[in-house]
């Protein structure tokens, strides 16, 4: 046997961002590398008790084997939480997932034969590009701008693969301060998604974990609210979670779609894990039902909202001339354009010796360009260490611009 391993792992590919993590902890580094919550905006007072309680009265339940679409108490819960976005679901729209990211791995394994085409934004979080990799999707890439994915081209490219006789299938959109740009895709185009998905008969997945974090700006509905699934054939799957809210070691998420196609995610699902975790999914579940999720969010908004500040306005002070970044009103990321001739992924390696990272553009990308940005996170720094690190940054950028004047 030359090569003993399946065909689909040729395609795979090791997440770039997980290999840098492993560098960046070493402790003298300060990294704004991984997407990572603060731990002090994890409610550890709140869910050791609820976790006592738990292990006192309902043992035998949440310590059990559960069923594969979910705890009912969490999806009624979480129902709740939606209906503030207009949204008429019931228990038969939503299955309780291992996070978004094993989300999104069921409904593609659902959907997308190998071959079939997805539309992406250009960049887009990598995680998803691992999913279409791993159900050897072909992707297409959609530029985005400050309003998000370019609806325009996404018709031309909508228009062009029907043509082609293989139409795009799904578009995935992080529409909300986007992961990696901080992004948010603009009310018009939200509504222009929806009218394109009737018209051209495509699944739209609106992948949402940094929602509930905005720091200024007014809300905009969600994708999913325009589609209203009871109304229509419903092409919106909305993913959520509870990773950057909660806590990510919980590994808790949902997906809402339509009812046919929530039935065969969780047939896909038992192949997967059986269940979610139940213990995670029970203490969620109670989180929310003595209604502590409000004021916690609340709690991590003003925590990150002076993160992001801090972080903006330390790279106005000291970035030099020619650097370009984005200014998202929420989520955890900001996205940086250095000058053409500028590889962040070399820079990268002289940034570590100056013990700062980030993650270069390119892991953004199925064509591994865009060479001349990368993603920094703000969330997980002490606020000394956000203005430490980006003087740091802002020295090693400076000494690469003038070398290559
Ligand atoms: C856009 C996006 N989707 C999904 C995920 C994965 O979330 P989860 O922890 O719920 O699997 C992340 C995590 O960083 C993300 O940024």
């Amino acid at each position: 046997m030359d090569d003993p391993t399946a065909r689909r792992t040729s395609s795979m590919r090791a997440s770039e961002i997980r290999e840098i993590l492993k560098l960046t902890q070493r402790p003298d580094i300060i990294s704004f590398a991984g997407g990572l919550p603060n731990p002090e905006a994890f409610p550890h007072n709140e869910l050791r008790v609820i976790t006592n309680d738990l292990l006192k009265t309902r043992y035998s339940e949440v310590l059990q084997y559960g069923t594969t679409e979910g705890l009912v108490c969490l999806r009624e819960e979480i129902i709740k939480r939606m209906q503030r976005h207009r949204l008429d679901i019931t228990l038969d729209n939503i299955v309780i997932v291992a996070g978004a990211q094993q989300g999104l791995t069921a409904l593609s394994l659902v959907i997308l034969n190998p071959g079939d085409k997805v539309a992406v934004s250009y960049p887009t979080f990598t995680g998803a590009l691992s999913v279409f990799s791993l159900v050897e999707a072909d992707t297409v890439p959609i530029p985005i701008d400050d309003n998000g994915m370019n609806m325009d081209i996404l018709e031309k490219k909508l228009e062009e693969h029907l043509q082609n006789k293989n139409p795009i299938k799904l578009v995935y959109t992080v529409p909300t301060f986007q992961n990696p740009t901080g992004v948010t895709m603009s009310q018009p185009r939200r509504i222009k998604l929806v009218e394109l998905a009737r018209k051209y008969d495509f699944y739209i997945v609106e992948d949402n974990p940094y929602g509930e974090l905005r720091y200024s700006g007014e809300p905009l509905e969600l994708i999913i609210s325009y589609d209203k699934p009871g109304e229509t054939k419903g092409y919106t799957i909305y993913l959520g979670t509870f990773s950057k809210t909660i806590s990510p070691g919980f590994r808790v998420g949902w997906i809402i779609g339509p009812q046919n196609l929530i039935q065969r995610i969780i047939v896909a699902k038992q192949s997967l894990d059986l269940c979610t975790n139940v213990f995670s999914q029970a203490i969620i579940a109670e989180f929310l039902k003595k209604k502590l999720m409000d004021p916690h969010k609340e709690q991590i908004r003003t925590m990150y909202k002076q993160k992001r500040d801090i972080m903006l306005e330390t790279m106005k002070k000291h970035l030099p001339a020619g650097v370009n970044w984005t200014q998202p009103d929420g989520g955890l990321f900001i996205w940086v354009t250095l000058p053409k001739n500028i590889n962040s992924k070399n820079l990268l390696e002289k940034a570590i010796d100056e013990k700062v990272a980030f993650v270069p553009g390119q892991t953004f990308s199925t064509d591994g360009n865009i060479k001349n940005t990368f993603r920094l996170n703000f969330s997980n720094a002490s606020d000394d260490n956000i203005v430490k690190g980006i003087k740091r940054l802002a020295k090693v950028i400076t000494t690469e611009l003038e070398k290559s004047d």
